[in-house]
């Protein structure tokens, strides 16, 4: 069939170029948004005067018709149309005759493209900050059961100073409430609408592009109509957005997988989710978890192909950008999928505090608190540092733990100590001493997870 645009050429053309050029297969899913765009053209082009009032309702009317019967499945979209765009004003200008041709005036579709991707990018937006959401509040929980629960904070994955669990945790729920205000500020720049920049260069008729803008909940137009019709910005944003947001989840990843392993046993992950092996019957595999850290690599895959399709292309409109939605759709689905699984993962897992226990009080983690102590007792910092480094030596070499030496050996090393030592070198007194803003006490998660929520609620 000879497509719409036959006129300069017959447009009979080949059928490889036909599916080459094609994109309906990933662009049908922004049906809604064409149609919801189309109809707002419409009410413009009828307060406008461009058509008549009587031509508009018949256009609205139509479009209605054809978004309702998409979704009750009574239209199927022809996979063989060029793209969505040019999909719908087909079935309209079949069903309505004439008055469908008119829906085209003072538009083009690099505008309509343009329009229609950031309608679409801003609901997933809204439906990815719900579920990160979800998932800070999961983290919430988790911190205020876990808020005296003591493990082995680490620095080069070695054992270096006691926190507790629930501050392990709001860090990630900092992380997230950060990529929560990355989205919602891609979510500002992107609210503006390229409607009504036409091919490139703006349009001779009177329109009123602003009506069309506020009629779909856009905060402004672009004001530029080059730049309306070429900039991705919004979605390279967005991929950047999630790029970060899949980095945080995929750290968390690898420590629930580091975690959930035998060397470490801090925590067990509910059967729901994990795996078995086909072959070795004693596993229970964190795939969920791995699958995360996994996909991650995929959305950075996305953000670097869009910026590379990008990076050479002259003003305005280029094929090429036809390649800017696969990736960005993908991402958006690849962190759908990620975040409720990581959620339930979450709230489902079984923190074995015993263990996080017996970690701790390996590894000497207490010993920045012993030279603290010395401190305290008016020793400069690098000579009770010194002292401290010697004392641990001594308890590697009798195969003992700073709490192990009497108070006598200590004396060894230095007069000034007594037995107030005890007090300070105990674990869950050298989290509560970490008082500082940000630190790991007890009032210090709890005051951070007032700080989120307060934020949540904003
Ligand atoms: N399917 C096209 C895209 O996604 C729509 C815009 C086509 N514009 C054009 N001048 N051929 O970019």
């Amino acid at each position: 069939m000879a497509k719409m645009w036959a006129g300069r050429t017959d447009g009979l053309t080949n059928s490889l170029a036909d599916d080459f050029n094609s994109s309906i297969g990933f662009d049908s899913r922004m049906y809604k948004q064409d149609i919801t765009g189309s109809m707002a053209h419409a009410a413009m082009l009828a307060a406008c005067n461009i058509i008549t009032s009587d031509e508009a309702d018949t256009l609205i009317g139509g479009l209605e018709q054809i978004l309702c019967d998409i979704e009750s499945g009574a239209l199927e979209i022809d996979m063989t149309a060029e793209d969505i765009h040019m999909f719908v004003e087909q079935v309209l200008t079949e069903r309505l005759g004439d008055v469908g041709k008119k829906l085209h005036t003072a538009r083009s579709r690099n505008d309509q493209v343009a329009l229609d991707v950031r309608m679409y990018l801003r609901e997933e937006i809204d439906t990815v900050s719900a579920q990160i959401r979800d998932l800070i509040e999961a983290l919430i929980d988790k911190a205020q059961a876990h808020k005296s629960t003591i493990m082995p904070g680490y620095t080069h994955l070695q054992r270096a100073q006691p926190i507790v669990f629930g501050h392990h945790l709001m860090a990630y729920a900092m992380m997230l409430l950060r990529d929560l205000e990355r989205l919602s500020d891609t979510r500002r720049r992107m609210n503006f609408s390229p409607i009504g920049c036409c091919a490139l260069a703006g349009t001779t008729y009177a329109t009123d592009r602003r009506f069309e803008a506020e009629k779909l909940g856009f905060d402004g137009i672009c004001q530029n109509s080059l730049d309306g019709v070429s900039d991705r910005d919004f979605a390279v944003e967005l991929l950047s957005s999630l790029s970060i947001l899949m980095m945080h989840l995929s750290r968390f990843s690898e420590e629930i997988i580091l975690w959930s392993s035998w060397e470490f046993k801090f925590i067990e992950l509910s059967n729901e989710y994990t795996t078995g092996s086909s072959i070795m019957p004693q596993k229970k595999n964190p795939d969920m978890a791995e699958l995360v850290r996994g996909k991650t690599g995929r959305v950075y895959g996305d953000l670097l192909a869009l910026l590379t399709t990008l990076k050479g292309l002259p003003l305005a409109y280029n094929k090429d950008m036809q390649e800017d939605k696969e990736g960005v759709f993908d991402a958006c689905d690849t962190v759908k999928m990620c975040l409720p699984v990581f959620t339930g993962m979450i709230s489902t897992m079984n923190v074995l505090e015993e263990n996080m226990a017996q970690a701790a009080k390996k590894g000497f983690i207490n010993a920045t608190d012993l030279a603290d102590y010395l401190v305290k007792k008016g020793m400069p910092f690098r000579s009770a540092y010194k002292i401290s480094g010697q004392i641990v030596a001594k308890c590697i070499a009798d195969g003992k733990v700073l709490e192990d030496l009497t108070l006598d050996e200590y004396k060894e090393f230095s007069a000034v100590f007594e037995d107030d030592l005890y007090g300070d070198i105990d674990l869950l007194a050298c989290v509560e001493k970490r008082i500082s803003e940000g630190g790991t006490s007890q009032g210090s998660v709890m005051a951070q997870i007032e700080y989120v929520k307060e934020r949540l609620n904003k």
